[in-house]
């Protein structure tokens, strides 16, 4: 069995994670910077840290222009932000992006509950946005949600995740991030669904994002792992879960992935140690208990 020597963690806990938290419990922007420089200390290179969306349909990303121009610059760091349409990408442009991402659906009815247009739709609206970052030198991520399923239509056809996975390559996305956004999917349909859409897109340009509900999230990362898949999305402390999917839980835990991808012998550049305050750090600033197995089990063993 031949494993990658190198996988870049991609932290996307400060907006996949902090967007499901209550909106009557606004997360304060000093918080999320302070999660943010804790995350960047520990390591990780890159950081999604917002979303140039509707601050009526997701509250807790409202501060976005006040937290992209706050963000801790540093050497070698890499933040990314959401921007699902052209008016989103300039003002994340004019804010000081460095970084975006688009996000579609493999799904009809995800796409139209969680960005309000259609799939051939949202292409359109994300073409124009890599053109204009094309002018602007700015790379550009996509995203597939309901890779692996769907809230609204069960389950999904690899070809579709394939579909729109291909399309956003062709568009000019440097890289495609395939999310099972209810975190539904089990390993041998995680295998099949990355084998479609590695025949469209070369693999070195595929990244796996999992959410955890069932508990596969870590088995589906192995399995992407053993056909050579280098890029993984995580969430520190689990955090998460997205508004439009109902009963979805968070991403993987970042520090739970760290733990395995340490124990295979392959390279991050993340340090568990460190993650594992910046958990305790924004899980005392939510309230709430950390949903990584590793800091749970570091905290019963008292160290
Ligand atoms: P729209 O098509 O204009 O229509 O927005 P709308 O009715 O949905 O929203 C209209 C309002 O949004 C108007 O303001 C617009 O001005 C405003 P209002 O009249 O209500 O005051 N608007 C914007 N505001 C800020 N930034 C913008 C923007 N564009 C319009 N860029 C839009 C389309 C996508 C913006 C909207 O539907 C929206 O914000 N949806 C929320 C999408 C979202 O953030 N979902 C969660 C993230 S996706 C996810 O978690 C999955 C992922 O993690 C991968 C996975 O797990 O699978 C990425
Ligand atoms: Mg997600």
């Amino acid at each position: 069995m031949s494993l990658p020597a190198r996988v870049q963690i991609v932290e996307v806990g400060p907006r996949d994670g902090l967007q499901n938290e209550p909106a009557t419990q606004p997360v304060p922007t000093d918080v999320k910077l302070e999660l943010i420089a804790r995350l960047a200390a520990a390591g990780l290179t890159r950081i999604e840290a917002t979303a140039f969306v509707s601050a009526r349909r997701v509250p807790q990303m409202a501060d976005h222009e006040a937290l992209l121009r706050a963000l801790p610059r540093r050497a070698g760091v890499r933040y990314s932000v959401l921007t699902p349409n052209l008016a989103g990408f300039e003002a994340a442009l004019a804010a000081g992006a460095q970084e975006v991402a688009v996000f579609g659906a493999a799904s009809e009815s995800f796409s139209q509950k969680n960005i309000h247009c259609s799939i051939a739709e949202s292409l359109q609206r994300f073409e124009q946005v890599t053109q204009a970052a094309r002018g602007a030198g700015v790379p550009v991520r996509g995203y597939v949600s309901c890779a692996l399923g769907c809230p609204y239509e069960g389950a999904v056809a690899p070809a579709a995740v394939a579909h729109v996975a291909g399309a956003l390559h062709d568009l000019g996305c440097y890289e495609i991030s395939l999310g099972d956004t209810i975190g539904v999917g089990t390993a041998r349909a995680a295998l099949a669904m990355l084998e479609a859409c590695a025949r469209r897109v070369p693999l070195e340009r595929l990244a796996g994002h999992f959410h955890d509900t069932y508990g596969q999230a870590l088995a589906n990362v192995y399995a992407a792992l053993q056909l050579g898949v280098t890029v993984f999305d995580a969430s520190v402390a689990g955090l998460g879960g997205c508004p439009y999917a109902p009963g979805a839980s968070g991403n993987l835990a970042t520090e739970d992935l760290l733990y395995m991808l340490d124990g295979l012998g392959i390279e991050t550049g993340v340090r568990l140690d460190a993650l594992l305050r910046a958990d305790r750090y924004i899980c005392e600033a939510l309230s709430r208990p950390t949903r990584s197995r590793v800091a749970l089990a570091r905290q019963s063993a008292g160290v």
